[in-house]
C-alpha cells in the first residue's frame, strides 16, 4: 500500500468512519451533490453500478429508486461497516460489498461487470497520474458511463484567477500537513477533459457543486464514445 493510501485509510477509520455523514451531511455540498447524483442518474439510468469509492453509502436511496445493482467497493473496512449497517434497511440483495482499491479495480471485477461507474470525492485526494490510473482501469472494466467528482480549476477561468487558486491551495495544503490530513489536490478542467477523451470518454455534462478559494469541485457525466 503506498502512503496516499495509508494516509487517506487513517482518514477514514474507526471514528472518523462513524461520524462521516453527522459531520457533512446537513451542509448545501452534500444536498447539492445529491441533487446532482440523482439527476445524473435519471440521465443514464444504469442497471449496474460499480461505486468506488462506496465510503458509508450515501446513495442508496438514489441507487433504490432506480432498482439497480451495486458492487461496493471501498479500501476502508471502516467506511464498509458503516454502508452495511444501513443496507439492511434496503434491499440488501442488490450490494455486493468488496475491499479493495481503486487503482486494482480492473483485477477485482470482471471485463462489463456493470454499465456505470461512479467515484465521487476521491479525485481531490489524488495526483494527476494517479487520476489517469483510475480512468485506466474504468475503461479495462469498459464502463459505457463515468460519473466522477473532481476539484478543478475551471476552464473558463482565466490565468491571475488561476494562480490565485493556487496560492490558496498552497495555504490549505501547508494547515493540512500541519494537521496531518491529507494534501488536496486540484485539477486543471482543461487538462481533465483531455485525459477523459484519451480513454475514450465525452464529458456530456459537468454541474458545479461548490466553490472554495482554491478551487471548484464539480460532477462529470461521461459517456464511452462508441
Ligand atoms: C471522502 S470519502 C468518499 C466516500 C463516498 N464516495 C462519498 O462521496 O461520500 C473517501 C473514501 O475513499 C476511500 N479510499 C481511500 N483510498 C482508497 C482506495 N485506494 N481505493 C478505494 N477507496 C479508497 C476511503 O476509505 C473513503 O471511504
Amino acid at each position: 500500500m503506498g502512503s496516499t493510501e495509508k494516509n487517506l485509510i487513517n482518514a477514514y477509520s474507526g471514528k472518523r468512519a462513524q461520524q462521516y455523514d453527522q459531520v457533512r451531511s446537513n451542509k448545501p455540498r452534500w444536498k447539492q451533490e445529491q441533487a446532482i447524483m440523482t439527476s445524473f442518474l435519471d440521465a443514464v439510468p444504469p442497471t449496474k453500478v460499480v461505486d468506488c469509492p462506496f465510503g458509508t453509502g450515501r446513495w442508496f436511496e438514489a441507487y433504490e429508486a432506480h432498482g439497480m445493482f451495486v458492487i461496493a467497493v471501498d479500501l476502508s473496512q471502516d467506511m464498509l461497516n458503516e454502508a452495511k449497517q444501513k443496507v439492511t434497511a434496503f434491499k440488501p440483495g442488490r450490494y455486493d460489498f468488496r475491499r479493495g482499491s481503486i487503482f486494482d479495480l480492473s483485477t477485482m471485477l470482471d471485463k462489463h461487470c456493470a454499465d456505470t461507474f461512479v467515484c465521487i470525492r476521491f479525485l481531490n485526494w489524488i495526483n494527476r497520474e494517479e487520476v489517469s490510473k483510475v480512468l485506466s482501469e474504468a475503461r479495462k472494466i469498459d464502463f459505457r458511463y463515468l460519473i466522477l467528482g473532481i476539484s478543478v480549476y475551471p476552464q473558463e477561468e482565466g490565468a491571475v484567477r488561476q494562480i490565485s487558486r493556487k496560492l490558496a491551495l498552497v495555504k490549505r495544503n501547508r494547515r493540512n500537513r500541519k494537521l496531518g490530513t491529507p494534501i488536496e489536490y486540484v485539477h486543471e478542467e482543461k487538462g481533465f477533459e483531455k485525459e477523459l477523451q484519451s480513454f475514450g470518454y465525452r464529458v456530456c455534462e459537468r454541474k458545479e457543486t461548490f466553490r472554495l478559494a482554491s478551487r471548484v469541485n464539480k460532477i462529470f457525466l461521461c459517456q464511452k464514445v462508441e
